[in-house]
C-alpha cells in the first residue's frame, strides 16, 4: 500500500549567486499518485523526470515543498527507509555476482530468511523468463535479459513502490515493445504503486493510468491517457503527446464565428473566441476529399507517405503544413488540390500568449 503526493515540490541545484535565484530544475510540482497506479513521468530531455523520481527515492533531497507517502512526510527519511525498489536504464547490475546473486543481494542486506530468498528468487525469474540462466554471470546475457534481472530484481524485494527510470531504452525496438507489454501484466499481477520515467509517450500511453507531462522543469498536465490525448490542458501537450503530431496552426477571426487559416480557404467553426487563437487538429481525425466542382480546395498534396495500413499526406496550405493521416495507401498523389473534411476532428483551441487550452463553445 502506497499512495505518494507532491505538495509544491521543488529543486535548486547549486548555491543562489548574489541578486539572482538559483536556477529551478524542477518547481511547483503537485499531484497526488493513487495507490496501485502505474504514473509516468513524461516529458523532453532535461525537463525534470529524472530530478522528480531522485527526490520520491531519496536519492535526491528536495529545495521546497513536501514529499508524502501514505500521508507521512518522508522528505527526510533515507532512500532504503522509503519502501522502494529502483530500475534504472543502465541495469547497475554486479559484474561478479551470478543472476540469482544479483537478484538475491538485496533481500540478504535485509535478512531475510534464506528459504524466502530463495522462493522469491525464483518466483521472480519464472515471472520475467530468466530461471534457466540463475547460475550465469550478467556478462555472458543478452542486454534484454540484463534487464529482465534488474527488473526480477526490484520484484523479489516485494517494495510497496516501484520506481523505473527510462528502463526500456537500452532496448532494440521489438525487445522494447515486447518489455512493454510483460511489464503491464506484471503491473496488472503485482498491483504495487509504480512510477516510471519515459520521453516516449508511446510508453506512457500504454503502460499509465495517470500521465504527468513536464516541461521545462513544471508540470503541464496530470491526467489518463485519455485526457491528456483528447482533452490536452496546454498546446505543449497537444504537440507531445500523439504521434504524428497534432496540427498546429494560428488562426484569425474571419465571418460567422469562424476563425481561419490567413491567406486560405481553410477554416474553424470556434464561437466566441479571442480575435487570434492557436487551433490543433489530430491528422487521424480529418479526412480528405476532391474539391467539388466551383470549390475553392484548401490545399495542394506536397508528399505521401505509405505506412502499409495507414499513409502520412503532407499538404500545404498557404503558408502552413498540414498533415492528414488516411486509411490504407489512399488515393492522392503529389500536386493533387484537396478539401480538408473536419466531420470526425476534434478542435483543439489554445491562448497563444499563455498555451492553456480555451473552451470551445
Ligand atoms: N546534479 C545536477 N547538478 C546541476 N544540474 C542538474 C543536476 N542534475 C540535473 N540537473 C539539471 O536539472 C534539469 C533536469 O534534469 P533531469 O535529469 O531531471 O532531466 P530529465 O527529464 O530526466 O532528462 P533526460 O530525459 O535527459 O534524462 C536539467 O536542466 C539538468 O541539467
Ligand atoms: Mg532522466
Amino acid at each position: 500500500m502506497a499512495q505518494i503526493e507532491l505538495v509544491g515540490v521543488e529543486k535548486s541545484y547549486g548555491r543562489p549567486k548574489r541578486g539572482h535565484e538559483a536556477r529551478k530544475a524542477v518547481s511547483d510540482l503537485s499531484y497526488v499518485i493513487e495507490d496501485g497506479h502505474f504514473v509516468s513521468l513524461l516529458g523532453p530531455s532535461g525537463c525534470g523526470k529524472t530530478t522528480t523520481l531522485n527526490m520520491i527515492a531519496g536519492l535526491e533531497d528536495i529545495s521546497g515543498g513536501e514529499i508524502l507517502i501514505d500521508g507521512r512526510r518522508v522528505d527526510d527519511l533515507d532512500p532504503d527507509k522509503r519502501d522502494l525498489a529502483f530500475v534504472f536504464q543502465d541495469y547497475a547490475l554486479y559484474p561478479h555476482m551470478s543472476v540469482y546473486e544479483n537478484i538475491a543481494f538485496g533481500l540478504r542486506m535485509r535478512k531475510v530468511a534464506k528459504d524466502e530468498i530463495d522462493r522469491r528468487v525464483r518466483d521472480a525469474a519464472r515471472r520475467l523468463d530468466i530461471a534457466h540462466v540463475l547460475d550465469v554471470k550478467p556478462k555472458s546475457l543478452s542486454g534484454g535479459q540484463r534487464q529482465r534481472v534488474a527488473l526480477a530484481r526490484a520484484i523479489a524485494r516485494r517494495p510497496a513502490v516501484f520506481l523505473f527510470d527510462e528502463p526500456l531504452s537500452n532496448l532494440d525496438a521489438l525487445l522494447r515493445d515486447q518489455t512493454r507489454s510483460e511489464l503491464k501484466v506484471l503491473h496488472r499481477e503485482l498491483g504495487a504503486t509504480s512510477v516510471y520515467v519515459t520521453h516516449d509517450q508511446e510508453e506512457a500511453m500504454t503502460l499509465s493510468d495517470r500521465i504527468a507531462v513536464m516541461s521545462r522543469g513544471r508540470l503541464e498536465q496530470y491526467g489518463s491517457p485519455y485526457e491528456v490525448y483528447h482533452e490536452p490542458a496546454t498546446e505543449f501537450v497537444a504537440s507531445f503527446v500523439g504521434k504524428p503530431r497534432m496540427n498546429l496552426f494560428t488562426a484569425k477571426r474571419g465571418e460567422r464565428g469562424r476563425h481561419v487559416l490567413p491567406g486560405t480557404a481553410f477554416g474553424v467553426e470556434s464561437g466566441a473566441l479571442p480575435e487570434e487563437i492557436r487551433v490543433g487538429l489530430r491528422p487521424e481525425e480529418c479526412d480528405l476529399r476532391r474539391p467539388l466542382a466551383g470549390e475553392q480546395p484548401h490545399g495542394t498534396v506536397v508528399a505521401v507517405e505509405p505506412l502499409g495500413n495507414v499513409s502520412d499526406v503532407h499538404l500545404t496550405m498557404g503558408d502552413v503544413e498540414f498533415l492528414v493521416r488516411v486509411p490504407g495507401f489512399g488515393s492522392y498523389g503529389v500536386g493533387d488540390a484537396v478539401v480538408v473534411d473536419l466531420t470526425r476532428a476534434r478542435l483543439h483551441c489554445f491562448d497563444p500568449e499563455t498555451g492553456r487550452r480555451l473552451a470551445v463553445s
